[in-house]
């Protein structure tokens, strides 16, 4: 017949040296298998909440993520915290901002204008560009390599153009040209990111992307980019209105709350360039960052205009921080010239 293991707080102490030998083996044995089960369980518990509290966007240890030698999305505990609340990257038909997103973003570069006047001009963007960002998802197959260029004067003689133009995606900014610095900078652009007041025309095949300050701006894209709504039949701004891309005022939001800690009034363009390709690409260089030797954030295609420029409005030396950090943890190359 089958023995059961009994609770042992039914049975007395006295009784048990009563018990034939045979039956008392069984209990320890049973007691033994009892305690194996309880520390199994608890060592299950342990880990999967170990393993639940790790930041959703990075996925388990040793997964593959991407073709290349490392991946962005390789799981770095020293950066936990700050990729997990990542909004999405771009403005879409699918996902807006709420009303809470837009009071702070309305306060970069004031305007009087209403959050339904915000979402009145988002639905007619869309009317004429394209409904959702056109991007390459990751892959175990891919490594998608980016070559994020900022401005900076550093990138003058330093010979870097062909190592930029040896990326899938090169990423320049604002007012940054390619013609007569190719040597230095390089020739290819994938995407540009400009706001109004950097705007740049481009060829038929480069991405504008648009930084929106405010609700005017994208105004300003749909007079820019349509014919119409200009007398000579021609729009301002050259470019191929099928790959403008927008980015979310709420990731914006994000890189200045999460990675910045609320420093200075609002991210640069070129630090939200570079959080912004950590989503987008598995590896990344970052070239043309760094200000001159009075701490002014000069550019390779001019001389410096304002000797008291500094970094403006932006947290330039803590954006530069995170960048240095970023390469000591190997999830960049910051390449700074010669
Ligand atoms: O000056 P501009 O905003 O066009 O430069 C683009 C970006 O390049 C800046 O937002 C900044 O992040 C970076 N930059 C830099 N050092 C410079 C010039 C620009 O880091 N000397």
């Amino acid at each position: 017949m089958r023995r059961q293991c009994v609770p042992l707080a039914a049975t007395g102490t006295e009784l048990i040296s009563e018990r034939p030998a045979a039956e008392m083996l069984h209990r320890k044995l049973c007691v033994r298998l009892l305690l194996i089960y309880f520390t199994a369980v608890g060592i299950f518990m342990t880990s999967s909440w170990f393993f639940s509290s790790y930041p959703r966007s990075f996925p388990p240890q040793n997964a593959s993520l991407c073709a290349c030698d490392k991946c962005i999305m390789d799981f770095e505990p020293g950066l936990s915290g700050l990729f997990n609340k990542t909004p999405e990257l771009f403005l879409s038909t699918k996902n807006n901002i709420s009303e809470k997103i837009f009071n702070w973003w309305r306060r970069l570069q004031p305007e009087w204008r209403s959050f339904s006047a915000y979402q009145t001009t988002v639905k007619k963007v869309f009317q004429i560009f394209p409904p959702s960002p056109q991007l390459t998802e990751p892959s175990p197959d891919r490594c998608r390599t980016c070559a994020v260029v900022g401005n900076s004067g550093i990138l003058n003689g330093s010979h870097y153009g062909p190592l930029i133009d040896f990326h899938d995606i090169v990423i320049r900014m604002n007012r940054g040209p390619t013609k007569g610095y190719e040597r230095d900078v390089g020739t290819k652009t994938t995407h540009h990111v400009m706001y109004p007041h950097s705007s740049f025309n481009l060829d038929n095949i480069t991405r504008l992307v648009l930084f929106p300050y405010k609700t005017s701006d994208l105004e300003w894209l749909i007079k820019s980019l349509t014919p119409r709504e200009k007398p000579d039949n021609k729009p301002g701004l050259e470019a191929n209105k099928d790959l403008v891309m927008i980015l979310n005022p709420a990731f914006m939001r994000y890189v200045h709350h999460v990675w910045l800690k609320k420093k200075g009034m609002y991210p640069s363009t070129g630090f939200l360039t570079l959080i912004l390709s950590l989503h987008m690409c598995d590896e990344v260089d970052v070239f043309g960052f760094g200000a001159d030797r009075s701490g002014n954030w000069n550019h390779y295609f001019e001389p410096l205009a304002v000797e008291e420029l500094k970094t403006g409005n932006h947290p330039g030396n803590d954006e530069y921080k995170i960048i240095q950090r970023l390469q000591r943890l190997k999830k960049i190359r910051f390449l700074r010239g010669w």
